[in-house]
């Protein structure tokens, strides 16, 4: 088959999977903030009933496509600039896509948290996306952009203030509110169940360097027991996302050369408070991982816990999505005098894992498709490639912010 230059393409975006929970918040946003303009968008799915659903009698072209027909996502892939995918887990159903779009140089950006997988597509496409100019983005939803896309911005700040980048971010969730989908805790389960087939992954799902080429800097192993931060007065909790997007922002140390420094140092928590009762928090909190960890891993009470998660295409009612938020603060450690430190706020207006993902991936599709990216084709991380893009996109239209308080 022949390839269809990016130019000549029929669509600015595709979104992949409409038909699911965040799929569709996607394209309701889509269709508010993008519907009316010069953008040309379709949704696409590989169900046709309910994609007429999702449109709603809207002018939406529909388009159909299933991951194991390799000629449909072929076809697909090349009628758009860019292909957003909400079609997951995807270990189980996003490969085969992400080999269309590197090999005929379609942008392309998702929501995994699957490590995993992601280390497996950039050692298999790395060097097809590199040739056909595609720019393949991993992770653009709450994990992982708040926690890169708040690093970017707090070295920014330091390098223009005092002309070095910070020698150690630290991410401490304070608050958040919101809940979980069935695509979420099936993708989840994929993963333990990848790990169970294959025991040797797990030294890779340890690995702080897991999705580095060569990069190798200063972090160890995750902390999964709470510990006291001077930094914060307070006590700090495991987080449960933290040994995904520290991956992704020590990847964004590397893909931006020497902007980071060769020293840098990343690692994430939630803060609970000072004293005892922060203590306690901290305790209750890792316990309460650890637990759910254990449960999920092993066979018999994975079957029961099955019973009781949402199903694929559940999730948080709109009440909570837009009852939802959350707030993190990063502190940014200047290499010599901690007077000249930084610190920073994240801040977003829906529920992290729906409300605000679907705007942010929404916002990472639109920055590739249409704003000035000047990067070449790979596998880049959301600051490595639209960091500048984002910091004007999110408060703008996301609600997603970004603030420097001190
Ligand atoms: N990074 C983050 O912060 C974040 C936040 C939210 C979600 N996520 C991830 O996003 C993914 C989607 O979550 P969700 O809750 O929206 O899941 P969902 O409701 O189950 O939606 C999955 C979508 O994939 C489609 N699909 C399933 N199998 C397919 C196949 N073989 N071919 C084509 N399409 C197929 C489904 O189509 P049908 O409707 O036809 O079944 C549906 O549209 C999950 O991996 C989740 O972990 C990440």
């Amino acid at each position: 088959m022949s390839k269809t230059s990016r130019e000549n393409r029929e669509f600015d975006v595709i979104i992949w999977g409409a038909s699911g929970f965040t799929g569709r918040i996607a394209t309701n946003y889509m269709h508010a903030q993008y519907g009316e303009g010069n953008i040309s968008w379709a949704i696409a799915g590989r169900n046709q009933a309910k994609l007429d659903s999702v449109r709603n009698q809207r002018d939406i072209e529909v388009l159909i496509a299933e991951s194991d027909d390799e000629e449909s996502l072929r076809e697909l892939v090349q009628k758009t600039k860019v292909l957003l995918t909400t079609v997951g887990p995807y270990t189980k159903y996003g490969s085969k896509l992400v080999a269309a779009c590197a090999e005929y140089g379609t942008d392309y950006c998702d929501l995994t948290g699957e490590s995993l997988w992601m280390r497996e597509m950039i050692s298999a496409y790395d060097e097809s996306a590199r040739n056909s100019g595609a720019r393949i983005v991993h992770t653009c939803g709450f994990d992982s952009i708040p926690s890169d896309i708040g690093v970017y911005f707090l070295q920014k700040e330091m390098i223009a203030r005092h002309g070095v980048p910070a020698r150690h971010i630290k991410f401490r969730l304070r608050t958040a509110k919101g809940g979980m989908s069935g695509g979420t805790a099936d993708s989840g389960l994929a993963m333990v169940e990848k790990v169970e087939k294959d025991k040797s992954l797990r030294s890779q799902l340890t690995d702080p360097y897991l999705l580095n080429d060569n990069f190798r800097g200063a972090d160890g192993p995750d902390r999964i027991s709470p510990f006291y931060d001077e930094d914060f007065e307070s006590w700090v909790a495991p987080f449960v996302m933290g040994p995904i997007n520290t991956r992704v922002v020590r990847r964004s140390a590397e893909l931006l050369g020497d902007m980071y420094g060769s020293n840098f140092r990343y690692d994430e928590g939630i803060l609970t408070r000072g004293g005892p009762t922060g203590f306690l928090g901290a305790t209750g909190i890792g316990l309460a991982t650890g637990l759910a960890m254990a449960t999920l891993a092993a066979p018999p009470t994975r079957k029961i816990i099955k019973r009781f998660i949402p199903k694929p295409g559940e999730g948080p009612s709109e009440q909570e999505q837009e009852q939802g938020f959350f707030e993190i603060e990063l502190k940014a450690k200047h290499p010599d005098d901690e007077a000249l430190d930084l610190r920073a706020i994240v801040k977003g207006d829906r529920d992290p894992g729906y409300g605000s993902t679907a705007k942010m991936i929404v916002e990472s599709a639109m920055a590739l498709a249409h704003d000035d990216v000047k990067k070449s084709g790979g596998f880049w991380t959301p600051a490595s490639v639209i960091g500048d893009k984002l910091l004007q996109r999110l408060p703008l239209h996301a609600g997603v912010t970004f603030e420097l308080i001190g």
